[in-house]
C-alpha cells in the first residue's frame, strides 16, 4: 500500500488530539482510502510541554524547520495558531511544495488570497476543514456537497464561548460578566476572552464560508462585527417574553440592491441578533455550534456539532489528511483547489444598506407626549414599529420601553436612533438588537 508521511507543527491540546486520534483510527482511515497515513516529525514547544494526551518521543522535535525541510515529508499540518509564525510557517510548507492542513482561521481570514496563491505557484494544496466549526464538515458541505448550489443565506452559531455564556445569561438569568468569569475559571473562555466574546473568532469563520458560498475572498475589514459585551440580563428576559432568544449570529446573505443607483452584494456580518424560540438555532446551547445553511437548489440544511476541542478539531483536521492522501494517491493531482474565485465584481454590501427587523430598549422618563415624540421620529424617518411594550412595576427616574421595529435599512435606523438618543425624555444609550425571522 502507498503510504504518505505527515510532519505536525504544535504538539499541545489539539496536536495530541490529532495524535491520539490517528493511533485510534489510522488503521481504519488506511483501509478505507487505500493508503498508509504514517507520522514522522512533530515538532513542539517543549518535548514535557502539558498536553492531554501522550505523544510518541521519538517523533517530536522542537525545531519546525526540521518539519518543513524532512523531504520524506508529504504533509503538514499547522496547528500553532496566529497570524505571526504560522504565517511563515504555511508559506514555507508550501514553498516546498508540501500540502498544508490548518485550524488557523485567523490567518486564513487575514491572509487567505496570499496563501492560496502562494499554493497555487507550488502545485500544493491547502486544507482548512477545522478553521470553521470544528468537527462539523462545513467546508467539505459548502465545496462539494453543496457544489451545484447559490447560497442566498448562511446562519451560523460559530463561537462557542459565545453561545456557552448566551446559554447560561438565558437558562439562569445570570449578568453577563459572571457567567464569563465562571467560564474562564472552567477553562471554556480564554483569558483575556477578547478574540471569542468581540466576536473576531466569528468574524473569521463567517468570512471562510462567506468566500467559499460567494467566489470572492471576504475581506475582514468590511465584515461588520459585534461581539456580546453589551447583551444584558434585561433584555435577555425581555426578548424570551416575546418569544425570542438572544444568539451571537455569524450571517452570509445575499442582499438586493436597494435602490436603482445602487448594486446588489452579500451581507457578511457578525452581531447578538433575536431569533424567534420556534426557530432551530434558537435550541443550540452550550459550547455547540451550528450553521443553518439556505441552498437555492437544496433548501434549508442544518450542521450541528461540537466546534472546538481537541478531539473533534482532530476529527476535521485528519479529514483533510485524508483529501490531502488521496491527492497524493492520484499523483499530486488537485481535485478541489481550496478557494475559486469565481465570482467577478462580488461585494461585501455595506451594513448601512443592510435590511433588518430591530428590538428597541430605551429607558424614558414616563410622563405624557414621549411615546409620540419617539414615534414622530421614526414616522419622519419612515420606519414601522411593529409593537410596544411598557411593562408596569418599574419605578424610579426612567422606566423600560420596548419597540419591535419592521423592516427598515440600517442607516435610516441609526440615524433616527441618534435622534431618539437626545431627546430629553431618553435617559442611558438605546439599546438596539437586530431581529433575525429566517425568512
Ligand atoms: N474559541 C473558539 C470558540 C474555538 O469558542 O468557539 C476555536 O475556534
Amino acid at each position: 500500500m502507498q503510504q504518505v508521511n505527515l510532519g505536525m507543527i504544535g504538539g499541545g491540546t489539539v496536536g495530541s488530539g490529532v495524535f491520539h486520534a490517528w493511533q485510534k483510527n489510522g488503521g481504519l482511515m488506511a483501509a478505507r482510502l487505500g493508503v498508509k497515513i504514517q507520522f514522522r516529525k512533530i515538532a513542539v514547544k517543549a518535548f514535557d510541554e502539558p498536553r492531554p494526551y501522550p505523544i510518541a518521543r521519538n517523533l517530536m522535535t522542537t525545531d519546525w524547520q526540521e518539519v518543513i525541510n524532512d523531504p520524506q515529508i508529504h504533509i503538514v499540518i499547522e496547528l500553532v495558531g496566529g497570524t505571526g509564525i504560522a504565517k511563515t510557517m504555511v508559506l514555507a510548507a508550501l514553498a516546498q511544495r508540501k500540502t498544508v492542513v490548518t485550524a488557523n482561521k485567523a490567518l486564513l481570514s487575514t491572509h487567505g488570497p496570499e496563501l492560496f496563491a502562494a499554493a497555487a505557484k507550488s502545485g500544493a494544496n491547502l486544507y482548512f476543514e477545522a478553521s470553521v466549526c470544528g468537527g462539523i464538515p462545513i467546508i467539505k458541505s459548502l465545496r462539494e456537497g453543496f457544489v451545484a448550489n447559490q447560497f442566498p443565506a448562511i446562519y451560523g452559531i460559530v463561537n462557542g464561548t459565545c453561545n456557552y455564556i448566551l446559554s447560561r445569561m438565558k437558562a439562569e438569568g445570570a449578568d453577563f460578566a459572571d457567567v464569563l468569569a465562571d467560564a474562564q475559571k472552567l477553562g471554556y473562555a480564554e483569558t483575556p476572552p477578547d478574540l471569542d466574546i468581540d466576536g473576531h473568532d466569528a468574524q473569521h469563520k463567517i468570512g471562510i464560508l462567506a468566500s467559499l458560498a460567494h467566489g470572492f475572498w471576504a475581506d475582514h475589514h468590511q465584515i461588520h462585527t459585534e461581539g456580546i459585551r453589551d447583551v444584558s440580563k434585561i433584555d435577555m428576559e425581555f426578548a424570551a417574553k416575546l418569544g425570542y432568544t438572544i444568539k451571537l449570529l455569524g450571517i452570509a446573505k445575499q442582499s438586493k440592491a436597494q435602490s436603482p443607483k445602487s448594486k446588489a452584494g452579500v451581507q457578511v456580518s457578525v452581531y447578538p441578533t433575536l431569533i424567534p424560540n420556534t426557530h432551530v438555532l434558537a435550541s443550540v446551547n452550550g459550547v455547540f455550534n451550528a450553521c443553518f445553511v439556505r441552498g437555492d437548489i437544496v433548501g434549508d440544511t442544518l450542521f450541528y456539532g461540537r466546534g472546538a476541542g481537541k478531539d473533534a478539531t482532530a476529527s476535521a483536521v485528519l479529514s483533510d489528511v485524508a483529501d490531502a492522501a488521496l491527492d497524493l494517491k492520484n499523483g499530486g493531482k488537485i481535485r478541489v483547489a481550496p478557494f475559486v474565485a469565481c465570482a467577478k465584481g462580488g461585494r461585501i454590501a455595506p451594513m448601512d444598506e443592510i435590511v433588518s427587523r430591530y428590538y428597541l430598549r430605551l429607558s424614558v422618563v414616563d410622563k405624557p407626549g414621549v411615546l409620540s415624540k419617539i414615534a414622530a421620529i421614526f414616522a419622519a424617518a419612515k420606519i414601522g414599529i411593529s409593537s410596544v411594550i411598557q411593562p408596569e412595576g418599574h419605578e424610579g427616574e426612567s422606566v423600560p420601553l420596548i419597540l419591535m421595529i419592521h423592516d427598515a435599512p440600517n442607516a435610516a435606523m441609526r440615524k433616527a436612533l441618534a435622534k431618539i438618543a437626545k431627546l430629553p425624555a431618553v435617559k442611558n444609550k438605546p439599546v438596539m438588537i437586530r431581529v433575525e425571522n429566517f425568512e
